[in-house]
């Protein structure tokens, strides 16, 4: 990963990217943030300690086809009383600066992990669902240090990591809001809050659908892009047969594969487009709720191999 990073980066855009203004910015309500659940953690233990899971479920020590099995989300609910540390999560998470904002009468908060070499690349990491800033903590230390490309440039990066809003810390956006209005906060962030005046980005999941828009929209500040999903639906067989469109074999084989995605894994999609009030009031206190809502999608696993690591 970190070497197709710098691959990409080398190959088309070393030059260009200025550097940060200091991190202050009255008019942004710019602010250093630490990480505090202690008032929260209490009371979630008391909660997860007193959800009651039934003895048995009738479709339990299957594949995942069904959703999450009854066997790992009580070996989750037993891990989090147990062998999980709250203090040591919150304590690894404030390792690194995190900040907040208010921009456009959000609260945006983010990390920001500057380089020490003094020509790093600014480089956004906009995060998807069921995720959080917290799928980029494992690579924040290895893109910071400054490190030598495969023609010997050395090269390193600033990092800024945002909350999606509703994420997190961020706050809920309004009701209209779309992913073009998130793309315009988070080249706020980057230009007017941190002064940078050109930037990479990379998305996965819903934050390669926000910067994919961000890239469009902004591609005069935005010099390179990189996506870990590519945020279009295929076409279905009746579009494709109306576009007399032939696919190849591996064509084929990708189409498939969406349409049987279409047929049983979006049903959370469909839940969270259509109704999301019912979902989000039945999980918004109720973590072994959450935890099984989104720890169905980390496990394609079978409940025996599965560690604390994830599936092996
Ligand atoms: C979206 O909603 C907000 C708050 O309800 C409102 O201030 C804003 O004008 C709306 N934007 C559009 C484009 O309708
Ligand atoms: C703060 O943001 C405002 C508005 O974009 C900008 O004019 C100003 O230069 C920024 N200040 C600093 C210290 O970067
Ligand atoms: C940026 O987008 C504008 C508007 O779509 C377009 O006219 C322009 O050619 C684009 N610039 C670059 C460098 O791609
Ligand atoms: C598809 O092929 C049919 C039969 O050759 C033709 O009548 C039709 O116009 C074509 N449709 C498109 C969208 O090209």
């Amino acid at each position: 990963m970190i070497k197709f990073w710098l691959q990409l980066l080398a190959a088309s855009c070393l030059h260009g990217f200025t550097h940060a203004a200091p991190l202050v910015n009255d008019t942004f309500d710019l602010h250093p943030f630490r990480i505090d659940l202690s008032a929260r953690v209490p009371r979630m233990l008391d909660q997860i300690r007193s959800t009651r899971l039934p003895e048995r479920f009738p479709y339990s020590g299957i594949d995942s086809s069904f959703g999450i099995d009854l066997d790992v989300l009580k070996a989750l609910q037993a891990k989090w009383l147990t062998d999980f540390s709250w203090e040591t999560e919150q304590d690894s998470m404030n390792q690194f600066d995190h900040y907040t904002t208010s921009i456009e009468d959000l609260r945006v908060h983010f990390v920001h992990e500057k380089s020490a070499a003094p020509n790093a690349i600014p480089l956004l990491l906009v995060h998807g669902w069921p995720g959080s800033f917290l799928e980029f903590a494992p690579i924040i230390d290895q893109l910071t240090k400054e490190a030598t490309t495969f023609t010997g440039k050395p090269v390193s990066f600033d990092v800024i990591i945002p909350s999606l809003p509703g994420f997190t810390f961020s706050s809920p956006p309004p009701l209209n809001w779309t992913i073009t209005d998130t793309a315009r906060i988070f080249n706020t962030l980057m230009v007017d809050v941190l002064g940078y005046n050109t930037y990479a980005i990379h998305g996965t999941d819903w934050g390669s659908a926000i910067s994919y828009n961000m890239y469009d929209q902004f591609n005069e500040t935005i010099g390179a892009a990189h996506f870990a999903f590519l945020p279009f639906y295929p076409q279905t067989p009746d579009q494709l047969a109306a576009g007399n469109i032939t696919l190849s074999k591996v064509e084929l084989v990708e189409e498939q594969n969406a349409m049987n995605w279409a047929n049983t894994g979006d049903g959370y999609f469909i839940e969270q487009t259509t109704k999301s009030n019912t979902v989000g009031l039945a999980l918004q206190d109720n973590p072994i709720g959450q935890l099984a809502w989104l720890g169905e999608k980390f496990m394609n696993c079978e409940y025996t191999s599965f560690t604390s690591t994830g599936c092996h």
